[in-house]
């Protein structure tokens, strides 16, 4: 059975001193669960998260990454700096680096095949536009981009992905997709890695979504069939909700 991941996005959030006071809060409200919680953090919190959740079963992430080692990239972060001071995980691709920093299909590829390389967990986004959702275009776009994002990786790498799925009309509006809904869109996502990579490695993808989740909206999207938990910004600031969409399966 796959495990589920609940991921906070932070965004560009959160100072190092609220950092360390959502860690002091959260920390104690789910540490019994069995899912697994990621904080992925600003680059600028990343040191003190790790030290404040040492001991914890809180696991941290970055929001990006460059897919070369060491050079000349002025404002840029390796994989090799994020694995080496012990994070975890590495969102790539969100739709806010596609839409304001030109980050593009194959800018994700490259990255990917990075971040695998150098064992961190990549939590790779891919999302429709509301326009592209009217033109019924969701499904042709959703596939092409986890196509272009996993090309030329193995059966191993691609278990070793994760992906979410966020509607970009979802993102910070307060409307999510139905349950319904996006478990459909993520039965299409495994579809499609089925097509290329066999059963046996698309039931081993873990498939997150995200969009205005919130503790009211948790439990109804991650107990569908296909989505293995969520990728949440705006809630995932606060400990109290976040906590209890983390704890979406403890009533
Ligand atoms: P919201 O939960 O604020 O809609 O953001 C979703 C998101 O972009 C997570 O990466």
């Amino acid at each position: 059975m796959r495990k589920k991941i609940i991921a906070g996005n932070w965004k560009m959030n959160m100072l190092p001193n609220e950092a360390i006071s959502f860690i002091n809060e959260f920390t104690p409200l789910v540490n019994n669960t069995q899912n697994e919680v990621v904080l992925c953090v600003p680059y600028t919190d990343l040191f003190y998260t790790l030290l404040n959740v040492q001991g914890t079963n809180i696991k941290v992430g970055a929001q990006n990454m460059h897919w070369e080692s060491t050079g000349a990239y002025t404002g840029e972060i390796s994989g090799e700096m994020l694995k080496c001071i012990n994070v975890d995980y590495v969102i790539i691709g969100h739709s806010e680096r596609r839409q304001y920093f030109a980050e593009t299909d194959e800018t994700v590829n490259k990255k990917l095949k990075k971040a695998l390389s150098v064992g961190l967990k990549p939590i790779v986004c891919v999302g429709e536009t509301l326009q592209e959702k009217e033109d019924g275009k969701a499904i042709d776009i959703i596939t092409a981009q986890i196509k272009k994002a996993l090309d030329g990786l193995n059966e191993e790498e691609v278990k070793n992905t994760i992906i979410a799925y966020e509607p970009i009309w979802a993102i910070g509006t307060g409307k999510t997709a139905t349950a319904e809904d996006a478990n459909e869109s993520i039965i299409t996502i495994r579809k499609e890695i089925e097509k290329n990579y066999g059963k046996n490695v698309a039931e081993c993808v873990i498939i997150l979504y995200g969009g205005s989740v919130k503790s009211t909206n948790a439990k109804e999207l991650f107990t569908t069939s296909d989505i293995d938990g969520g990728l949440v910004g705006g809630a995932s600031l606060k400990p109290e909700e976040f906590a209890k969409i983390v704890n979406f399966d403890k009533e």
